[in-house]
C-alpha cells in the first residue's frame, strides 16, 4: 500500500430495507490520519453507512475497500481483526464488568499464550496479562478513566460511560476508528474535552476517525473534511468551511 491509497474506499455503496432505499450511491475516502465528519438530519442514514462498514448490514449495491483489499467477503468479526473498530450511538458496555475489563476484552484478540499457560499461570501468561494491564491503563489514562479503572462500568456517570466505549473501541488497536455520535448528551465542557481526546487519539495512535456527530461545534472544529448525507444520499462535501457555506447544506440542515 503506498501513501497515496487511502485506508478506506467506499464505492457506490448502497442498501434497500424491503422497498426502501435508506442508503445510495454513497461515496467516500479516509486516508490515515484524517479526521472525517459524516453529518445530516435524523433519518439520513449515518448510522446505516456505519452499519454497512463493519459488515452488520450486508450492502445491497457498491464496495468497501479497506486498506487495499476487497471486504465483500468479510464478516463483523473480520472486518474488527482487519482494524475496523466502532461505538454505539447507544452506549454498549459491559456495565456489570469494572472499567479496565471492558478494555482488556477489546484487546483479547491481540493475546497468545494458551490455555496451558494460563492454568498454570507460565510466564509466557504473566508477561502479556502485564503487558494487557499497561497498555489498558495507558488507553484509560488519555480518557480520564485510570482512577477509576476498578469501578463497575455501569456505575461510570454518562460522559465517562461514552467515553469508556471510545476507549474499548480502541483497545482492538484499529487502523480506522468510527465513533457514533459521541458526544451526545454531553455539556459542552465534556464535549470541548471530548474533542481533545478524539485528536490526541489521532496524533498518538496514527489512526483514521470517521465521526458522525449533532454537535456543529465538534464537527467543525475537529474534521478535516466532512461528508453530508441526506435522505440516504450525498448532499454535499468539503472543508469545514466550504460544508458551512453550502446553500443546500444550510437549507437541509444547518439552518433547520
Ligand atoms: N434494519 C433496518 N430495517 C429497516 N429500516 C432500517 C434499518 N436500519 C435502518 N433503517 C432505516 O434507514 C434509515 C436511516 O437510518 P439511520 O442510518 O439510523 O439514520 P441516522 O443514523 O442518519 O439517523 C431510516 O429510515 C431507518 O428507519
Ligand atoms: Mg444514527
Amino acid at each position: 500500500m503506498s501513501e497515496k491509497t487511502p485506508v478506506l474506499e467506499v464505492k457506490d455503496l448502497g442498501i434497500d430495507f424491503g422497498g426502501l432505499t435508506a442508503v445510495n450511491e454513497f461515496n467516500l475516502q479516509v486516508f490515515n490520519g484524517e479526521i472525517v465528519g459524516l453529518i445530516g438530519p435524523n433519518g439520513a442514514g449515518k448510522t446505516t453507512v456505519f452499519n454497512m462498514l463493519t459488515k452488520v448490514y450486508k450492502p445491497t449495491r457498491g464496495t468497501i475497500t479497506f486498506m487495499g483489499q476487497d471486504t465483500a467477503k468479510m464478516s463483523v468479526v473480520d472486518m474488527n481483526k482487519a482494524g475496523i473498530a466502532r461505538t454505539f450511538q447507544n452506549i454498549r458496555l459491559f456495565s456489570n464488568l469494572s472499567v479496565i475489563d471492558n478494555v482488556k476484552i477489546g484487546m483479547h484478540n491481540k493475546i497468545s499464550y494458551s490455555n496451558i499457560d494460563a492454568v498454570f499461570r507460565l510466564p509466557k501468561y504473566r508477561a502479556q496479562e502485564a503487558l494487557v494491564e499497561e497498555k489498558a491503563m495507558e488507553i484509560l489514562d488519555i480518557f480520564e478513566l485510570a482512577d477509576q479503572a476498578e469501578v463497575i462500568a455501569g456505575n461510570l456517570p454518562y460522559g465517562a460511560q461514552r467515553r469508556l466505549e471510545i476507549a474499548r473501541a480502541l483497545a482492538t488497536e484499529p487502523k480506522l476508528l468510527l465513533l457514533d455520535e459521541p458526544a451526545a448528551g454531553m455539556n459542552p465542557q465534556e464535549t470541548e474535552e471530548l474533542m481533545s481526546m478524539i485528536r490526541f487519539v489521532r496524533d498518538h495512535f496514527k489512526i483514521a476517525v470517521l465521526l458522525i456527530e449533532h454537535d456543529m461545534k465538534l464537527v467543525m472544529g475537529i474534521c478535516e473534511r466532512i461528508t453530508v448525507l441526506n435522505y440516504g444520499m450525498m448532499l454535499a462535501e468539503g472543508t469545514p468551511a466550504e460544508i458551512q457555506a453550502n446553500p443546500q447544506v444550510i437549507k437541509a440542515y444547518l439552518g433547520e
